[in-house]
């Protein structure tokens, strides 16, 4: 089974062609990283411009990449939530257009659950039911993968989710957007226990986490330093907020892996490309026998190819779109479009 997945949720236009699910035909991104960049963050206005630009020739691109024209695909896939509403309905608009034009079948694919599925891709062997601790721009979840379009979630932010956490301190710091990848390069250079920053804990929910006071603490210890002249060892401040966000995301995949007999667990997500939760993952899952599964760097950050690999679980499950699809920019891991 043949589908071209797209993808516009945020700033990447991406489109690819998946067979069966696991098997990346072609894979094209088009990321507006450079022009954001010039603003500190992501300027939704801007991305769904790009986005209206880039999607026919991201298109064409994949088909072309992959030898087929849209007469030799099944299905087509979009990524219709969640996201920033314009960007999305760039990808959900131009998706109903083709599949009126083409006659195909249009399935609906969740964001977050298309991050997951970046796992299929990289790992055969990897089948639910899993843990996976999704991290993100926008999410932070341990969510239980029940089956392949069966989720629920166990733990959560309560406030930013991990990304945003690693952006926001990366521009307090003054360090180059996209913040997480240079605090991530920072932190590999600093002593984590240089500072004592606050745990990201929620009274009476030992899953759930709290980022934005971890935040706070950053943004202190740069405006005490600089009320007094001082200046702030940026590599040691890195590496002691980055050892806290991932000891808060790891220790509660954990337990709640033992708590719930999981033998597997896996990491999706942007965040899941950072260098000091990969080596935490690995070491806390090997300490328990757990199997462990991370996606590649190529597969972390938004990409057409995971929605083409959940697309095809959701098509064995039956979830088809109608042309009366609309973007669905906080929709929940666990609902259904
Ligand atoms: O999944 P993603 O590409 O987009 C969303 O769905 O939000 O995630 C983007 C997030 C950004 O916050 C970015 O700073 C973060 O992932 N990120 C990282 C790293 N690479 C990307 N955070 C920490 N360390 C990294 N190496
Ligand atoms: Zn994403």
């Amino acid at each position: 089974m043949k589908i071209l997945s797209l993808e516009s949720s945020c700033d990447e236009t991406a489109a690819a062609v998946i067979e069966d699910g696991r098997k990346i035909c072609s894979s094209v991104v088009n990321t507006q990283v450079a022009e954001h960049g010039l603003y500190g963050g992501v300027v939704p206005e801007i991305a769904s411009r790009r986005h209206t630009e880039n999607i026919v020739g991201v298109t064409e691109k994949a088909l072309a990449d992959a030898g087929v024209t849209l007469d030799g695909l099944d299905y087509l896939a979009v990524t219709a939530a969640p996201g920033l509403i314009g960007a999305l309905l760039v990808g959900v608009s131009f998706a109903k257009g083709l599949s009126l034009a083409t006659g195909k079948p249009l399935i609906p694919v969740h964001h977050l659950r298309s991050h997951i599925a970046a796992n299929y891709l990289a790992h055969p062997e990897l089948e639910p039911p899993f843990l996976c601790l999704v991290v993100s721009g926008g999410h932070s979840h341990i969510v239980s993968v029940d089956d392949y379009t069966q989720f629920r979630i166990l733990g959560r932010t309560r406030d930013d989710a991990a990304g945003e956490a690693f952006d926001k301190a990366a521009r307090a710091m003054g360090l180059p957007y996209p913040g997480g990848v240079s605090l991530d390069k920072e932190a590999s250079k600093g002593d984590p226990k240089a500072f004592r920053l606050p745990k990201p804990h929620v009274e009476g929910c030992p899953l759930d986490m709290s980022f934005s006071g971890l935040k706070t603490a950053v943004v202190n210890i740069l405006h005490n330093a600089e009320q007094r002249g001082e200046t702030v060892n940026i590599p040691d401040l890195c590496a002691s907020y980055q050892n806290v966000i991932c000891h808060a995301l790891v220790d509660r995949l954990m337990v709640a892996a033992e708590e719930g007999g999981y033998h597997t667990v896996a990491a999706a997500g942007g965040v899941s490309a950072n260098s000091g939760l990969r080596a935490l993952l690995d070491r806390e899952c090997k300490r328990r026998h757990l199997r462990l599964f991370v996606p590649p760097l190529s597969l972390c950050g938004d990409n057409g190819a995971m929605v083409g690999s959940q697309a095809y679980y959701e098509a064995l499950a039956g979830h088809f779109a109608g042309l009366d699809l609309n973007a669905a920019p906080s929709m929940a891991i666990d609902d259904e479009f």
